[in-house]
């Protein structure tokens, strides 16, 4: 071969990794954010990065486009590997028209979607784009639409994951939320469906970029991130770490990672954990933190609806779901956002293989004419879908109340929960014993000549009746009324009884998950 033909390539190569060129990129550094391949060099395992379609050009002669026609065309793709495990990538190049999407934009990523299903491995999407490209017109929207359909068949068989690392709007914000997880960094990423100039003139609101779209209001206030990253190392970091707990696949386990951490340690603070008073609160992720492996929880979705806590661990080396109320907010009550947090929750878990482990202190749904009217009984529902259409397995501990609707939604033994514990303090009834008594015995208090004493009475007889795991033990609704120090040994046993699990749902196209 003549050096001529070596020498063409390597400028060519040379040049598309220079993007929208050294001007583009120095702008780039300078609104605080790294380029579109520096990101891959922290993704991904030093030196796994194999490129596809580096020569890549769009083929657009309109509005001059004819003159400028970047390699790559504002998006570098391939696959490489995190922890040695394969993964694909799309890592948009705003320094190529703001990382805007056209035709050949939009195929590239069409092209490792495509593979990635075949192969079976997850899809990373790290976003920075001025959305569709506007010289190309509709032939961009229909890019888009590629997409959106790609990875809504990709949907619960390989884990799609979106980093967004700068603009993300319009029509475009639709690709990262069909993915299972957003991640977004605080300051230099933004998702809206209009911004902030077309709000002000339809609604006369002024916000700002962060205020409308940034990564701590969709982490707090719309649900729609999952994590708020103080900047683009710490967010590439947590995506590594989020692929380490879950397969590649529909068809997979996730990776089973050997501890040095004993499977029968047990946790003496667990005992004195619930406090005397049944209406003080305790912080949860004290308990999960203590039980998981090395004390390791990762959490997802941290800010949003903090009164369910869901995340990653692992027990005796396997990756679990957890699922917890969180007596420490709003007393771990349920209400529309915690729901809908958990049950995509749940959901994500049950389509990857991950079992789940339910910690349960839950007093029932939120009351109130907020919650009713804009839909509890709709959103509860998907929760208690969710574990119900759930068929990894799945396992309980009740730590202190199981109260209600709220009893049956989290994982009871009858929604197919397979291994069921309670600790001691457990009250599992149908309402508090407040509540319980002021219905049942309210003809008999009013009557009383001393009516606070008898209803003290009352409340006492009732919590001494049911307040405890005695009777739903009995009935086999809990398998065991475990002490809180041996909760640990006690899951990791259980999920190795259940890891031959195989449970099935009657075939169907889909169910009707009460949106
Ligand atoms: C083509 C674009 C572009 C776009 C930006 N550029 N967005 N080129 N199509 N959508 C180009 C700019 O011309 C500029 O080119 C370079 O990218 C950088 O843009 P700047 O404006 O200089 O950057 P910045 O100040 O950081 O602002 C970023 C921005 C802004 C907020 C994203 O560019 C912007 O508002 N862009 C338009 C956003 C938009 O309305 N997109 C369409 C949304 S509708 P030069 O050559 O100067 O470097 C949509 C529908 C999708 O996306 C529907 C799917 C169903």
């Amino acid at each position: 071969m003549s050096n001529d033909k070596l020498e063409q390539l390597r400028k060519l190569k040379e040049e598309a990794k220079l993007g929208g060129g050294e001007k583009r990129i120095q702008v780039q550094h300078e609104k605080g954010k790294l380029t579109a391949r520096e990101r891959l060099d922290i993704l991904l395992d030093e030196g796994s990065f194999e490129e596809i379609d580096m020569l890549v050009r769009h083929r657009s002669h309109d509005f001059g486009l004819e003159k400028q026609r970047y390699l790559g065309d504002g998006v570098v793709t391939g696959h490489g590997a995190i922890d040695g495990r394969k993964v694909f990538v799309f890592s948009q190049d705003f320094t190529v028209f703001g990382g805007s999407l056209s035709e050949a934009h939009a195929e590239k990523i069409c092209k490792i979607m495509d593979i990635a299903i075949k192969v079976g491995a997850p899809v990373i999407g790290l976003n920075d784009s001025g959305g569709a490209r506007i010289q190309e017109g509709v032939v961009s929207l229909g890019g888009y639409a590629d997409i959106f359909l790609r990875n809504t068949l990709a949907s619960g068989v390989i884990p799609q994951i979106s980093a967004v690392m700068g603009p993300c709007a319009g029509g475009a914000v639709y690709s990262p939320a069909i993915t299972d997880f957003i991640l977004m960094v605080k300051n230099t990423s933004h998702m809206f469906v209009t911004g902030p100039n077309v709000v002000k003139t339809v609604t006369h609101e002024n916000v700002s970029f962060e205020d409308l779209g940034g990564a701590v209001t969709h982490a707090t206030k719309s649900g729609v991130a999952h994590f708020a990253c103080e900047n683009e190392i710490e967010c590439l970091q947590n995506v590594r770490k989020l692929v380490s707990y879950i397969p590649s696949n529909n068809l997979e386990d996730p990776p089973f990672v050997e501890t040095d951490d004993d499977p029968n340690r047990s946790e003496k603070k667990l005992q004195s954990i619930i406090p005397d008073n049944p209406n003080k609160p305790y912080d949860m992720k004290d308990v999960i933190t203590a039980i998981l492996d090395t004390n390791e929880f990762f959490e997802v979705h941290s800010l949003y609806a903090p009164n369910i806590v869901v995340g990653f661990g692992r027990l005796g080396g396997r990756s679990v779901g957890i699922i917890a109320n969180q007596p420490a907010v709003l007393a771990g009550v349920l209400d529309i956002d915690s729901s809908i947090k958990g049950a995509r929750f749940v959901r994500f878990c049950d389509a990857f293989n991950i079992p789940l482990v339910v910690f349960e202190d839950v007093p029932g749904f939120l009351p109130g004419t907020e919650q009713e009217w804009r839909g509890i009984i709709k959103h509860g529902a998907k929760l208690l879908y969710a574990f119900c259409e759930a068929t990894v397995p799945k396992i309980t501990v009740i730590t202190r109340k199981a109260y209600g609707g709220a009893y049956d939604v989290m994982n009871s033994k009858h929604i197919r929960g397979d291994v069921n514990y309670a600790w001691p303090s457990a009250e599992i009834a149908v309402m508090g014993p407040q509540g319980a008594v002021e219905i049942i015995f309210k003809k008999q208090i009013d009557k009383a000549e001393n009516k606070e004493k008898a209803l003290e009475q009352k409340v006492n007889e009732f919590r001494q009746k049911f307040a405890n795991p005695f009777i739903a033990a009995e009935r086999g609704y809990v398998d065991d009324v475990i002490e809180p120090t041996e909760t640990r040994p006690r899951l990791i046993r259980a999920l190795t009884m259940l890891d031959t699990k195989v449970d099935r749902n009657p075939k169907k196209k889909h169910g009707n998950i009460p949106l």
